[in-house]
This record gives C-alpha cells, sequence and structure tokens, in this order.
C-alpha cells in the first residue's frame, strides 16, 4: 500500500474511532436495550449497532470502493481480502459495556491484499487508543511501545484466557490447560479479545489465547501486537483465518512453541 495513502486511511479513522468513542460516552449513562444473539452470552446493545453504523456511514462515504468486514450487520459479504477491507468491531466488550460500563473497546484492522497495514484498539472510557502501521510500531496514545524484551522464560510468563479454558469443552483437555496453568505466573481475563491483544503489545500480559474467536475480536490487536514483536498462529501452530472463526495464540515469540508443543499438541481434541 502506497504510504500517503495508508498514512490518509490512518489519520481518517483515527479522527472517527475518537468521534464514535465521544459517542459512547455520551450515551454511557442513558437507558439502553439489550439483546441476546446466538446464545444467552452473547450480548448486543443498541449503541454496538449504533456505533458500527457511524463506522459504516464514515467509511463508505470517504472510501467506497473499501469493503467492510463487521459485527453488528452494517458491512459487505467480505469472501476474501483483495483490495482494502476494513475489519471492525464497533464494541469488543459487550458484557463490560453492559455490565461495568468500562473495560470494552473499538477494534478496527484495516487490511490491504490480505496484510494487515493499520490497526487500533481504543479503550473508549480509559480514553486510550493503541494504535499501529504496519512496518512503524505500535503506539499508546502518542507514546511509542518498546518491542518486547529479548527473553522470557514460560514460567514467569502471565497469559490471558478465560474461565473456559479450565471447564470441560470441545477444543482442548482442561487437564492439559490445568497443567499450563501450573507452570505460569498468572493468568489474566478481561472479557475482551482486543484489549487482551493490546496489553500483549504494551507487554503487560505475555500471550493470549482464544479458542474461537471472528475476526473483528482479533484483527486490530493482531496488527498492534505483530509490531512490538509477538507472534500470532491458531492454537495448531498455523496461519489464523482472518475471513472466519478461528482460534488465536498471540504471544512472546519465546514462550510460542512450548506452548504450544508442550501443552496444546498434547490437548487439542
Ligand atoms: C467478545 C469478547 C470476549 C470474548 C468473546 C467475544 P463481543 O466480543 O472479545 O473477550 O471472550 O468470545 O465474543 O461480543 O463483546 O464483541
Ligand atoms: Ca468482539
Ligand atoms: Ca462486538
Amino acid at each position: 500500500m502506497d504510504n500517503a495513502v495508508r498514512n490518509e486511511i490512518y489519520e481518517h479513522a483515527k479522527k472517527w474511532v475518537h468521534e464514535a468513542g465521544e459517542l459512547i460516552r455520551q450515551k454511557i449513562n442513558d437507558p439502553m436495550i439489550i439483546e441476546t444473539k446466538a446464545h444467552d452470552k452473547d450480548l448486543v446493545t443498541t449503541v454496538d449497532k449504533e456505533t458500527e453504523y457511524f463506522l459504516a456511514e464514515n467509511i463508505r462515504k470517504t472510501y467506497p470502493e473499501h469493503l467492510l468486514f463487521s459485527e453488528e450487520g452494517y458491512g459487505d459479504d467480505v469472501t476474501s481480502l483483495d483490495g482494502t477491507v476494513w475489519i471492525v468491531d464497533p464494541i469488543d466488550g459487550t458484557m463490560n459495556f453492559v455490565q461495568q460500563r468500562r473495560n470494552f473497546a473499538i477494534s478496527i484492522g484495516i487490511f490491504h491484499q490480505g496484510i494487515g497495514e493499520i490497526g487500533f484498539v481504543y479503550d473508549v472510557m480509559a480514553d486510550v487508543l493503541y494504535s499501529a502501521k504496519r512496518g512503524e510500531g505500535a503506539y499508546k496514545n502518542d507514546e511509542k511501545l518498546p518491542m518486547l524484551k529479548s527473553e522470557l522464560e514460560l514460567g514467569e510468563a502471565v497469559l490471558g484466557f478465560n474461565h473456559k479454558w479450565l471447564c470441560e469443552n470441545s477444543v482442548i483437555d482442561e487437564k492439559v490447560v490445568q497443567q499450563l496453568v501450573k507452570r505460569i505466573r498468572g493468568v489474566r481475563a478481561y472479557g475482551s479479545a482486543a484489549l487482551k491483544l493490546a496489553y500483549v503489545s504494551e507487554g503487560i500480559v505475555d500471550g493470549y489465547l482464544t479458542m474461537n474467536l471472528a475476526p473483528w475480536d482479533i484483527a486490530g490487536g493482531m496488527i498492534l501486537a505483530n509490531e512490538v514483536g509477538a507472534v500470532t498462529t491458531n492454537l495448531s501452530g498455523g496461519e489464523v483465518n482472518m475471513l472466519t472463526n478461528d482460534s488465536t495464540l498471540t504471544c512472546h515469540p519465546a514462550i510460542q512453541n512450548e506452548i504450544i508443543q508442550n501443552f496444546l499438541v498434547k490437548g487439542l481434541k
């Protein structure tokens, strides 16, 4: 992607993300309609939909040739990453949004010809914007995030994953996960995939594992994490599919192989 074009897209997206965040903050204490989608823990609110609509309108007006791949129904039917594709989750962490009124994010990953070029994760209530352009590093607001430290032992690592990993489930033997939990320093569950990936890019969490998420949950955060030297595969060690649901492991490169070989390969069903 031409650098001048990329810079222009980045500046537009940054402005729209901030504006969308301001609209959410204005509505944060208003009564909202909460509905469920795939199951009773999969929530969506009027604010999720309004935020996606706001972003979709701006993207379409300014870049009619770009495609939008998004969660709440205002996107296109995206079947390939040819051209420029915006992968958008208007609110990642809707349960946090509903229960806590904080700890949720707007997530945007912008891909060109299949390559992640621009990533944003905006922690709306904290007003912290994580952003990255491929090859130019990742930022937390205006502060450039350092590259991950050169070495890391698995025993010192703090990993992000949720309670489902320790319950009986269809993806992985929970007994193997219990061994992993005993091996590492700690586990954190934040309720937003996008924020967890931003924390990997900030170096405050050393890795993040998901069993089955949509591209919009991870697109923005993966681009950020990549810029500080973190690596991403699915749980089997293969490339993550950005067109459909997949598993992911994003982590410090020093612990990737050990997690996959000593735990995931042994536990995956
Ligand atoms: C959810 C969050 C959460 C993850 C869920 C996702 P949503 O996204 O990323 O951390 O565990 O599986 O669906 O629904 O709040 O956009
Ligand atoms: Ca999400
Ligand atoms: Ca969402």
